[in-house]
């Protein structure tokens, strides 16, 4: 199959300890890199104008509305899901903000700077932190942001969990999806936004299209916040030229393609680690749908010596506040073997 070389191509490859340099899928993917130098030709046209006056007829907004096949009404395009932390978390009708104790960095960071009066929740697991919400009094003027694939270890809230939290939780809910095209529902909570006005979902294509640079991203919602879309997300956020790269993206089914058999690698050998590492004493690993898997632990000395052991491989991070864990970003087979076995030497 051609798109199995294809994959292979794009495995981000090193070889011995000490070289362990990740470059880009769109570096190494040969069809990937001749797409990009074609787009980048066709979009040096000089045209750099730009049309804020009807934001629904924003062509990214119109591609976006015909691939996850929502209404453009409903779809707001920014400078990725960054843009809409500010945005919603930074609006002035909310009286708390409630977010897991452990969270994406910046929806703490958004909150504080916007001196709003923040309550966290609790959970390593998703059960804990619903049981933890539960004991929380909340009002139609609360948000509550979480994330789905979580960001901390790539844990899933199911629906009837997400239900279950909506019959709890009285206000407005933000479920980041930005790690969703790892999971094997890439629709998501999609249905239960489009029929709760209570519900915004935040989609990114810095993951799904391994393109963070690009700076693009979405959000779901049919709850009507006045003025939203012509004064507080402006579709200029997004440059024209990622604009113009997504909406050409989006209407390739070879790239699209290309994307889905990639992911699938890169989940097929996150699996192998989970299934590899589960079993061992000392550490506990959750099962990942995302592009990282965590490996969490009691004992920070026997964290250290793990993390002493792999951190001169590309894409592993260190996080001992609130819960101590290691992140690993999945790339490749010989990637994940490589982890297995190091984690190994220091975990029998
Ligand atoms: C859960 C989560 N949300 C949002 C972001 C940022 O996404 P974007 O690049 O679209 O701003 C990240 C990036 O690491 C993330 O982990």
């Amino acid at each position: 199959m051609i798109y199995q070389s294809l994959i292979l191509q794009c495995a981000l490859l090193f070889v011995e300890r000490g070289e362990w340099n990740m470059a880009s899928i769109w570096q190494n993917n040969k069809l990937l890199r001749k797409w990009e130098i074609k787009h980048f030709k066709q979009n040096a046209n000089g045209d750099f104008n730009y049309n804020l006056a009807f934001p629904l007829e924003d062509p990214l907004v119109n591609a976006i509305s015909n691939y996850i096949n929502v209404k453009k009404d409903y779809i707001y395009v920014g400078a990725g899901i960054s843009q809409f932390i500010n945005a919603i978390v930074g609006l002035t009708i909310w009286d708390n903000v409630i977010l897991p104790d452990i969270e994406f960095s910046l929806y703490k960071r958004t909150a504080f700077l916007n001196n709003k009066k923040v309550i966290f929740v609790k959970g390593i697991h998703t059960e804990e932190f619903i049981k933890n919400l539960k004991k929380i009094k909340t009002s139609n003027k609360d948000l509550l942001c979480i994330s789905s694939p979580r960001w901390f270890n790539g844990e899933m809230f199911t629906k009837k969990q997400i239900k279950n939290i909506l019959d709890i939780f009285k206000g407005t809910l933000v479920i980041d999806e930005a790690y969703i095209d790892y999971s094997d529902n890439e629709n998501g909570l999609l249905d239960i936004c489009l029929k709760n006005d209570r519900v915004i979902i935040f989609r990114s294509f810095s993951k799904k299209f391994l393109a963070s640079g690009y700076r693009t991203g979405y959000m779901v919602t049919i709850k009507n916040i006045d003025g939203l879309r012509n004064t507080i997300i402006p579709p200029h956020s997004v440059t024209s030229y990622s604009e113009n790269f997504f909406v050409s993206l989006l209407n390739d089914n070879k790239i699209l393609k290309a994307f889905v058999d990639t992911r699938e690698y890169i989940k097929s050998n996150r699996n192998l680690i989970y299934d590899s590492l589960k079993n061992l004493k000392g550490i506990e690993i959750i099962k990942s749908d995302a592009n990282f898997i965590s490996i969490i632990f009691n004992d920070s000395e026997l964290m250290n010596k793990v993390y002493d052991n792999l951190n001169d491989l590309a894409g592993i991070q260190k996080f001992d506040e609130i819960v101590l864990f290691i992140k690993i970003w999945v790339n490749n087979e010989k990637f994940s073997q490589e982890i297995i076995k190091r984690v190994k030497e220091i975990i029998q």
